[in-house]
């Protein structure tokens, strides 16, 4: 997810909640081939793995993310509508070591989805199906596809049948339509129907949108008929969501003092890591704008519980680890006993 998933989320997603896949924010083809200098290395930050800043951070107190034998796929999520571009991409990432690359027809902002990317690729079926047959020439990787259900209606079946000619890997299904944008809700009658299309073809379909939790997520794959979940928004401030039935830890009930103390402990977690990775080499005098992105996420983890609402307008504030530090210690005798 855009301004979501980078590789620090990504990397407590990965030690807390050990999913099956994990896909990188979008990055434009466009940029990746025009990019130089400060910018290509911004946008090669998005393509971290979590698996490599585990090995970074070995060395130091966190222990490591991925156990043995562990079958974490991690996935490159790109878009655009130029060809050559995404096969350049497509070489890029599998250089990388990425296990599969995915490619968003899903996108429903302006600037994209009208320059015919991201989810205006389900306008023009036949410049779809061409990217996806491009990007499995220029790779040996596993290619997906992640898209919505129509532009302005349900044709997710008669979609399903186009992108079935070109058997993507998989493909994630988001079940609302690219005007809906994130309004309503999804349509999970419209991604079974979906699925049904995808499985007389024999292949794969992830079904996503609105999923609350694991058992809310087996309890519609079940129902619908899918082969796997995409969980996105849940997830934020909330990295062990995909692995609650197998944890010990899911008997915490929210609020709790174990459960707040948990939050707490992760939220300091996710700063550290993040100004690990984020921290420029050499810092700007004043110049915090590198740490902007983790605030939104010291909010997410900062809900539910009494002294929240405090914590969040505090923590809104910070521009590094440290001052989240001082902050979480100078609120310890106002929350549940952290
Ligand atoms: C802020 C934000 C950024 C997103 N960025 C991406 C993205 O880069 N790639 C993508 O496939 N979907 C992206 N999405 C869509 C989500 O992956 C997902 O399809 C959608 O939020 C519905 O699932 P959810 O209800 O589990 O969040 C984004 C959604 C949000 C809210």
């Amino acid at each position: 997810m855009d301004g979501v998933t980078d590789a620090a989320m990504r990397y407590m997603v990965a030690k807390y909640g050990h999913p099956d896949y994990l896909f990188t924010e979008f990055v434009s083809v466009d940029a990746l081939h025009h990019a130089t200098g400060e910018r290509r290395e911004r946008l090669l930050k998005t393509f971290v793995k979590a698996r490599d800043v585990g090995h970074w951070l070995q060395s130091s107190d966190h222990s490591p993310i991925i156990s043995q034998g562990s079958e974490l796929r991690e996935i490159a999520q790109i878009f655009g509508h130029n060809i050559e571009y995404f096969k350049e991409a497509a070489e890029l990432i599998e250089s990388l070591g990425f296990d599969g690359i995915d490619i968003n027809m899903g996108c429903p902002m302006h600037k994209v989805e009208d320059q015919g990317s991201g989810a205006g690729l389900i306008r023009t079926p036949e410049i779809a199906k061409e990217i996806v047959l491009a990007v499995k020439s220029a790779t040996k990787l596993p290619v997906s596809v992640k898209t919505r259900i129509g532009v302005d209606r349900d044709i997710a079946e008669e979609w399903m049948e186009q992108l079935m000619e070109v058997k993507p890997a998989f493909i994630s299904l988001h079940g609302r339509t690219l005007r809906q944008l994130y309004s309503g809700s999804a349509d999970w009658e419209a991604i079974g129907r979906a699925a049904r299309v995808v499985h007389k073809h024999g292949g794969i379909i992830f079904g996503n949108g609105d999923v609350e939790s694991i058992v809310d997520a087996q309890a519609k794959a079940a129902k619908y008929g899918v082969d796997g979940i995409l969980i996105g928004r849940s997830a934020e401030g909330n990295p062990g969501i995909f692995s609650e039935l197998q944890s010990s830890e899911h008997s915490l009930t929210q609020g709790s003092e174990l459960w707040v103390q948990r939050q707490i402990q992760r939220l300091i977690e996710h700063a550290q890591v993040f100004e690990k990775i984020f921290k420029p080499q050499i810092e700007k005098e004043g110049d915090y704008r590198w740490f902007m992105p983790m605030r939104k996420h010291l909010a997410w983890y900062c809900k539910g519980f009494e002294g929240a609402v405090e914590m969040r307008a505090k923590l809104m504030l910070t521009n590094s680890v440290s001052e989240v530090e001082q902050i979480v210690s100078s609120l310890r005798d106002f929350l549940p006993q952290v």
